[in-house]
């Protein structure tokens, strides 16, 4: 009798077992009629999938040929000098009274090699200019000064100029160009006593080597250095 008794629940167990799996089945039916439906869904995402991935692809290849337009607009922009100096080279700039002043004892050094404040004090010492008296008029001096500091090398927005611009501290007031560590960094490969060569004279010449220094040119296509 305890058996029996014990017996429902083994059979409410069963039923519920039972129960379950009919369930199981009838969810399962339940899928199987949705299933085509769902089927087609499935079918709708693999094809929106590969119209993605068309598109995607699309978008990568556009992006390529941009990128590609970009590389080639910009190698001919900075080959060809760049915008208004904005590039690597400096400006071609000139001044008539300087070509004349400065030089009549060595080479035209381009303004944007030194800094506004090098050549305000170069230009307010000009009767003792590296041992020699350089002096000229008020109205010839000052014109001059105007020319050098408006292209001198922190006003330049090539990128030589701003390069030399950077390389020389704030406390600092260089009157050589060959003193400052960017002229040093770019040669410390040339030898000093290549510098001594009599077709040379001293690193301060620097159109020796470098043909259209004074015009601003130092690119390396056009560095010859004399025997
Ligand atoms: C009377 C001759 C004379 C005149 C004119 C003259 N200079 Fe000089 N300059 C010199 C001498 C000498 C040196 C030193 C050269 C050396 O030691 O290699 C020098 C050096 C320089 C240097 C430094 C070069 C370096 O990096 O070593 C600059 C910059 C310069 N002069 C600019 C000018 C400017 C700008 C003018 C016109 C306002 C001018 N000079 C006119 C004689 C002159
Ligand atoms: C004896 C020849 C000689 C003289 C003089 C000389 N240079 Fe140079 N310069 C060179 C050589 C060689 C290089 C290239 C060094 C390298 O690429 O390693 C160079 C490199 C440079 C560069 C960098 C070029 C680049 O695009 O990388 C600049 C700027 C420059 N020189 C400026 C000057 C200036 C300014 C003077 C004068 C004050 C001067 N040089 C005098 C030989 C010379």
């Amino acid at each position: 009798m305890n058996n029996m008794h014990t017996s429902p629940p083994v059979n409410n167990d069963l039923n519920r077992l039972f129960l379950g799996a009919v369930c199981d089945r009838e969810s399962d039916d339940a899928r199987l009629q949705t299933a085509p439906t769902e089927n087609k869904h499935i079918t709708d995402l693999v094809d929106e999938s590969e119209n993605n991935r068309v598109r995607n692809y699309m978008k990568k290849a556009m992006q390529f040929l941009i990128l590609i337009s970009t590389i080639t607009a910009t190698s001919a922009l900075l080959a060809s000098g760049g915008i208004d100096g904005g590039g690597n080279a400096m400006s071609p700039v000139t001044n008539e009274k300087w070509k004349v002043e400065c030089s009549g004892c060595h080479m035209l050094y381009h303004p944007g090699l030194l800094p506004e404040r090098s050549w305000l004090k170069m230009m307010n010492g000009l009767d003792k200019h590296f041992g020699e008296n350089a002096s000229l008029d008020v109205a010839t001096r000052t014109e001059i000064t105007n020319f050098l500091v408006a292209n001198s090398a922190g006003k330049s927005t090539n990128r030589r100029s701003s390069r030399i611009d950077q390389s020389i501290p704030n406390n600092v007031t260089p009157l050589r160009i060959t003193e400052t560590r960017y002229f040093t960094s770019k040669h410390d490969e040339v030898s000093p006593t290549t510098f001594k060569r009599k077709s040379i004279g001293s690193a301060a010449n620097c159109i020796a080597c470098h043909k259209g220094a004074e015009k601003g040119d130092f690119s390396e296509s056009q560095i010859r250095i004399p025997r």
